[in-house]
């Protein structure tokens, strides 16, 4: 099967997912899962925390505010957003936009996990301190993880099933939307993803 047909599989278990915590959640606001964007042999895999009321109204990751900044950053980075993949741990809206409980992020990581084996990215860029927590743990960083703002920019190394995998935690770009400081740290922090983009 293609990258883009086993994609196109896991789409399809999160739509019909029943059983997922935010199902409900989702039909009762008419709704959509979000799975991900982007080209399905990225080098460079962003991985957020969940979808925003705009991304689940339509079905695609980082398309409001916080997707605003994140362009800006590719721009300037001189990064296609096309070139790269972009995805969240958890695949439905949480309501009021609060953080994912522990159970969703078990229960939405393994199609995480699945998406990651199918790109085989070479380099993670975990948004915000959710997916940082959840991927340096799934690839045995664990004993390294401290606060987002002692991590972010730094380079972690990871070997994996398929290969070598370079960590490189950021802050959320939803923190830069009323905070400039943050936007050009996350400035800073983007250069170091052009070298991977080519
Ligand atoms: N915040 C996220 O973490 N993911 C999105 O897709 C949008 C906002």
């Amino acid at each position: 099967m293609s990258n883009s047909e086993l994609l196109k599989k896991i789409r399809d278990e999160v739509w019909d997912g029943e059983h997922l915590p935010l199902y409900s959640e989702r039909i009762r606001n008419g709704v959509y899962p979000v799975l991900g964007e982007g080209s399905h042999e990225a080098k460079i895999m962003f991985i957020g925390e969940a979808p925003g009321r705009n991304e689940a109204l339509q079905g695609r990751p980082f398309c409001g505010a916080a997707g605003k900044v994140l362009d800006e950053l590719l721009l300037s980075a001189g990064i296609l957003r096309a070139s790269v993949y972009i995805t969240n741990i958890v695949k439905d809206r949480p309501p009021q936009n609060r953080d994912p409980l522990p159970e969703e992020i078990s229960a939405y990581g393994p199609f995480l996990d699945r998406q990651i084996e199918i790109i085989k990215p070479a380099v993670i860029a975990t948004l915000g301190r959710f997916s940082m927590r959840y991927i340096m743990e799934k690839f045995g960083l664990a004993d390294y993880v401290t606060s987002i703002s002692q991590m972010h920019g730094k380079q972690f190394n990871a070997e994996t099933s398929f290969g070598k995998l370079i960590i490189i935690p950021l802050y959320h770009p939803a923190v830069a939307v009323y905070d400039a400081g943050t936007k050009e740290v996350l400035k800073k922090d983007f250069e170091v993803l052009q070298e991977f983009s080519v």
